[in-house]
């Protein structure tokens, strides 16, 4: 239960997703509802100063990514005209958005049949079918090809439940694994 997992306003999925790289959720969670009561909206981010985003970063570290969300609101805002992109080559293209940010909004927002990679998803796809010596094109194909129709944002974070709980890194809890 957590707070982003409440929504699928694209604006706050962007939001999280950002967050969490390289930041732990625990950290992440007052952080987030922070800066969504502050900038609920990709307009009212927009509107602010970057310092104002930075603000809300305090604690967080590798600033340059409250850098690149400000300037995605501001993206969506002038090239957009306010309306969230939806389609992935448009995604990508908004500042500090990779193929797996991208492909968690268009997941978790838009409920696009779309696999989001990161390096806990890749581990658990290995495990489960093996992706030793694939090509990232494969291994995302694989990923895409996985995803149900009904609810892609609810197997998005399945997927990422089960790395951070069961197929984990280290010490897997094979025993308990649903799979
Ligand atoms: N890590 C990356 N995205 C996440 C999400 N939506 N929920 C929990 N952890 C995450």
């Amino acid at each position: 239960d957590l707070p982003w997992r409440r929504t699928r306003d694209p604006w706050a999925i962007l939001v999280s997703e950002t967050m969490l790289q390289q930041t732990q959720v625990a950290r992440v969670v007052p952080r987030y509802l922070e800066l969504m009561e502050r900038f609920p909206t990709t307009a009212a981010c927009a509107a602010a100063a970057v310092g104002d985003l930075l603000r809300c970063w305090s604690g967080l570290g590798y600033n340059g990514r409250a850098v690149r969300l400000h300037g995605a609101a501001v993206t969506v805002e002038r090239v957009h005209e306010g309306r969230f992109p939806r389609d992935l080559d448009a995604l990508q293209r908004l500042p500090g958005v990779g193929p797996y940010t991208a492909r968690a909004v268009a997941a978790i927002a838009f409920g696009a049949r779309v696999g989001a990679v990161d390096v806990n998803v890749r581990r658990v796809l290995g495990r489960l079918v093996g992706t030793e010596g694939l090509r990232p094109i494969a291994i995302q194909a694989m990923a895409d090809a996985a995803v149900p129709a009904d609810e892609p944002g609810r197997w998005t974070h399945a997927l990422m439940d089960l790395g951070a709980t069961v197929c984990r890194a280290r010490a897997p809890r094979c025993d308990d694994c649903p799979v």
